[in-house]
């Protein structure tokens, strides 16, 4: 082995692992909310069998019919009747409707994706960016993407995982975002299904999941 090789990864290993433990501690800190969350005062009054109804910033309703394509809003989970928790990072999460390239356009929940805002590497909050014309060449695409504007990690939103930037140089699975599953109801509703905090199942938040 060349001599800097094994310090190096020794280096990167200790900053997940500690990132992990920080991770999972929140999750752990969230993970009895959602459980008892059944048994205290619903905040929306829209929670039914574990699911989550997705109520966006505005007040409105997501839904299929009125959700735009290439689209992207920030939502709030698990909620609190508290405004204050409400704005932690750690609850803060980005509910996509794909581009039409990506399979935007259907009418079911298979064109939405719902991912946790907090950025693999250094957790500043990512965002996504839609298609459109790029400012310098405007016959090439670009964006349907997720970016981070710390230090440029950039994210597949298909998928979550990270394909640039820093976040793309980290070991499975701190290279590919949480993810909430979603459902949406014969009226075009979506609801995020009970998760599972941890990396097999939802991914744990600021530390990831395996694809
Ligand atoms: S925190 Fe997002 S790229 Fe560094």
């Amino acid at each position: 082995m060349e001599p800097g090789v094994g310090v190096a990864s020794r280096r990167v290993s200790r900053r997940d692992f500690m990132k992990l433990m920080a991770a999972s501690g929140i999750a752990m800190t969230f993970a009895p909310f959602v459980e008892w969350g059944r048994y205290l005062p619903n905040p929306s009054g829209n929670e039914a069998a574990g699911k989550t109804k997705i109520v966006l910033a505005s007040g409105v309703t997501a839904n299929i019919s009125s959700f735009p394509v290439d689209h992207a809003e920030v939502v709030i989970y698990p909620k609190t009747n508290d405004p204050v928790l409400n704005k932690e990072a750690f609850r803060t999460w980005q509910l996509i409707r794909l581009p039409k390239e990506m399979g935007g356009s259907k009418n079911d929940a298979t064109a939405f994706r719902l991912y946790s805002m907090v950025c693999l590497h250094l957790w500043c909050l990512w965002r996504y960016y839609p298609r459109r014309p790029d400012a310098d060449d405007p016959t090439k695409i670009v964006g349907g993407n997720g970016a981070c504007p710390c230090h440029a990690s950039t994210y597949d939103v298909f998928t979550g995982k990270a394909y640039g930037g820093p976040a793309a140089l980290q070991a499975p699975p701190a290279n590919v975002l949480p993810r909430l599953e979603l459902e949406a109801d014969p009226a075009g509703d979506l609801w995020i299904l009970p998760p599972s905090w941890n990396v097999r199942g939802n991914g744990i938040v600021g530390y990831g999941r395996y694809l």
